[in-house]
Formats: structure tokens, C-alpha cells, sequence
């Protein structure tokens, strides 16, 4: 397949870029007036318009002056979840905050009762309309988190569900499995964290990464080095999104891929991340939502590393996986420029899920997971005009 007359190709890296950090963050390659070629679902070629060689047998796409661009690459969700949270929304307007919301009984508790109650089937069907929805907006490879079973049946469940998605979608899919998201009913704090250690095994043959919620009144720093120390899975944690919580500095040491959220930090934990393998990965969905900090994901740009961003969609503080409202906050909420936030949307988030040899950039011999926009779009239009439909054509 053949895209010709594209305005601008956006988002050209050399081969074996993985990720972009500090001022490598501000950069990205673009090509005017270009066409791109795909042969067995991959990017073979691409170049200025003039030079085209344009082949009779080949389909082909005229893309009319719009942007070419990688798809979206979401690093942080829990999308396969049951039911919906709309009551605590009710909760939340009235004053009360997510901690005490999920004190109440509410929160990811709530969650697990509907999927305890909920079949595979219907957990599945609820879960693909979601996914459907982020491709339709855009999102070509994702990861999903369980932890919303908080025993071993639930959460084998919703692996299965999430293997499931896996081999129904065209978009990339990785699997997490977040046992130590709260803890499940029935169990005291101590025996939970046995519990989720006992899990690792069955876990380890259907998920890619294990996460665990390290933040206050959740789990502590000793929990999450108990459970990442048992387990042969490549760690991405929740951490310092409601305190300062070690999480960071922990992540680092047990060599987590990622650590997510970051309302809360200090220097300290940028300096933590220096010369890390750990993408610090910032969720301004929830933010937004549950009116938390924004991560100071500038500040981490100053000091050399890289940032992504993901939406975090789930029921209780995120309920939404629109990857580019999650760019244009970036831009406004966090001061990135659109290339910085660009770049945190595709190139570092498929990073941050171990995709980054396969998605996130227009480079020869990755997948061709496009983004083809209107007539007439750029980076900077696309956060500052952020409700405006662009999308033309998802390409996966
Ligand atoms: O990433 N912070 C922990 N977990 C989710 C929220 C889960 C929920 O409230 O259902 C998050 O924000
Ligand atoms: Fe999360």
C-alpha cells in the first residue's frame, strides 16, 4: 500500500531510537509533502512526493494534504473493568476525595464486587467497546492492568479477558498483572501480600509486567519490594500519586520499566531516575479528574530524562483513554511543547511497554500503525484545537 500527497509526515526517527530524553525530547523528524509505502503491514519506505514511484498494482491511499503521524501508544491502563464508578462521581462532586471514597467501601473495591459478580463474556464485551473506542481515537498499542479481582480466581479472569482482547484486536496489547492494586476482601493487609506473592506463578504465564499501587494506604515500599523480589516479570508501578511514597526509588532499584503517576515528587526522586532504564511515566487524566498536582514532567526534561504520557482510563480516576486530550494537557497543563508531548505519546509510552522496537515512530521496518488527519493538521493544532475531530483514517 501506497500513502501519496501527505502535508506532513510527522514523527521520523532513525532506526533504534527506543526513547527520547531530555532536550532529544523537543525533536522530531518531519517530511513535507511525502509519501510512505507499507508491505505486510510494515514501513518500507518513505520520501518527498516528487521522487514517488508509484507501482499500477498497488493500492493506494491519496492522502490529500493531511498529517501522517504514528498512532497513539497508551503505556497505563485498566480498561478491562466492569460496570461503571458513576455513583462515586455522584460522591466526588459532593466534596469527597478519592481517599475516601475507596475508605467508604468504594473505589477499586467497588470495582472488584461488579467484576466478582460479572461473567468472562460480559466482562470481555464491556471491555472490547472501551478498546474499540481508543483505536477509533487513534491508540495502536496499549497495555491493561488487572487488579480489579483481588483474589485468584478474579484476577486470573481478568487476564484471560485481557489475553482475550489480545488476539481479538488489531491494536498491540500488553498484559499487567496488578494484584497488589488494594486489598481484596476477606484478607488481612499481610495475608493479601502473601496472597498476591502466591499468585506470581499462574500470573507469570499470562501477563508481560507485574505493577503494585506503592502509595499511602495502599501498599508500602517493603510490599512491593516482597512482591517485585518474587516474581521474574518486568515491573511498572503506581507510585507517588497520593504521597511521596518511595515508590520511585524502589521502581528504580527493581529495575521497573516504568513508574507511573508522579503527582507527587521532589527532586529527590527526579535525581533517583538519572541514569535509569525507568521511563517516569505521568497519567494527566487523573489529574485532571481527581484535581491532583499535574507531574512536573518539565522539570524531569530539564534534568536529562525522558517523559511519557499515558491516559490511565478506569473507572474511578480516569474515565477516559482520549490519547490526544491526553497530549494537548501536556501542552497546557504541564507546559510541554507539542513535540515534547507528541513524543510522550507515542515514542517514550511504546517505550514504556517494551514496544518501542516495534511502534511509536515513522521509521523503515516498523509497524505501519497510523494516524492519517485531515487536511491541514500539525502537532501544535492538534493540542490547541484539542476537541476539534482531526482523524481521518486509523491505519492498523
Ligand atoms: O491508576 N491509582 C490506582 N489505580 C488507578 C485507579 C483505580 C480505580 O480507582 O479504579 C489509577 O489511578
Ligand atoms: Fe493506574
Amino acid at each position: 500500500m501506497l500513502i501519496t500527497n501527505i502535508g506532513k509526515l510527522v514523527g521520523i526517527q532513525p532506526e533504534g531510537v527506543l526513547r527520547v530524553e531530555g532536550e532529544a525530547q523537543g525533536r522530531t523528524g518531519v517530511l513535507e509533502n511525502a509519501w510512505l509505502r507499507i508491505e505486510d503491514g510494515r514501513i518500507v519506505d518513505f520520501g518527498s512526493m516528487p521522487s514517488v514511484i508509484l507501482s499500477g498494482s498497488e493500492e493506494s491511499i491519496d492522502a490529500q494534504g493531511g498529517m501522517v503521524m504514528p498512532g497513539f501508544c497508551d503505556s497505563h491502563t485498566h480498561v478491562v473493568y466492569a460496570g461503571s464508578r458513576d455513583g462515586e462521581f455522584l460522591d466526588k462532586i459532593n466534596g469527597l476525595s478519592y481517599e475516601e471514597i475507596a475508605a467508604r467501601g468504594g473505589g477499586i473495591l467497588n470495582s472488584a464486587d461488579l467484576l466478582h459478580r460479572t461473567s468472562e463474556e460480559a466482562l470481555y464485551r464491556q471491555s472490547l467497546v472501551r478498546v474499540q473506542e481508543m483505536m477509533d481515537k487513534g491508540t495502536v498499542a496499549m497495555e491493561i492492568k488487572s487488579g480489579y479481582g483481588l483474589n485468584p480466581a478474579d484476577e486470573l479472569k481478568m487476564l484471560r479477558v485481557i489475553r482475550r482482547i489480545r488476539e481479538t484486536v488489531p491494536a498491540a496489547v500488553k498484559s499487567t498483572f496488578l494484584g497488589a492494586h488494594a486489598v481484596g476482601r476477606g484478607y488481612t493487609h499481610e495475608a493479601y501480600v502473601q496472597a498476591v506473592i502466591d499468585m506470581l506463578p499462574e500470573a507469570e504465564k499470562w501477563a508481560d509486567f507485574v505493577d503494585v499501587f506503592c502509595d499511602e494506604g495502599f501498599f508500602t515500599v517493603e510490599d512491593t519490594e516482597r512482591i517485585l523480589g518474587a516474581t521474574s516479570l518486568t515491573p511498572k508501578i503506581h507510585a507517588n500519586e497520593l504521597a511521596v511514597s518511595g515508590g520511585v526509588q524502589v521502581g528504580v532499584k527493581m529495575g521497573s520499566l516504568s513508574v507511573d503517576h508522579l503527582e507527587r515528587t521532589t527532586d529527590v526522586e527526579i535525581s533517583a531516575l538519572k541514569g535509569s532504564r525507568t521511563m517516569p511515566t505521568m497519567l494527566p487524566g487523573s489529574s485532571f479528574f481527581l484535581g491532583l498536582p499535574y507531574g512536573r514532567a518539565k522539570d524531569f526534561l530539564k534534568a536529562g530524562l525522558g517523559v511519557a504520557l499515558a491516559s490511565d482510563y478506569n473507572p474511578g480516576s480516569s474515565p477516559c483513554g482520549d490519547m490526544r486530550f491526553v497530549m494537548a494537557q501536556g501542552c497546557i497543563k504541564m507546559r510541554l511543547t507539542p513535540v515534547e508531548a507528541f513524543n510522550a505519546v507515542t515514542l517514550n509510552s511504546a517505550y514504556a511497554m517494551g514496544l518501542s522496537k516495534e511502534y511509536g515512530s515513522i521509521t523503515v521496518g516498523k509497524r505501519a500503525a497510523l494516524i492519517l488527519t485531515q487536511a491541514g493538521w500539525d502537532l501544535t493544532k492538534m493540542a490547541y484545537q484539542y476537541q476539534t475531530p482531526f482523524i481521518r483514517q486509523v491505519i492498523l
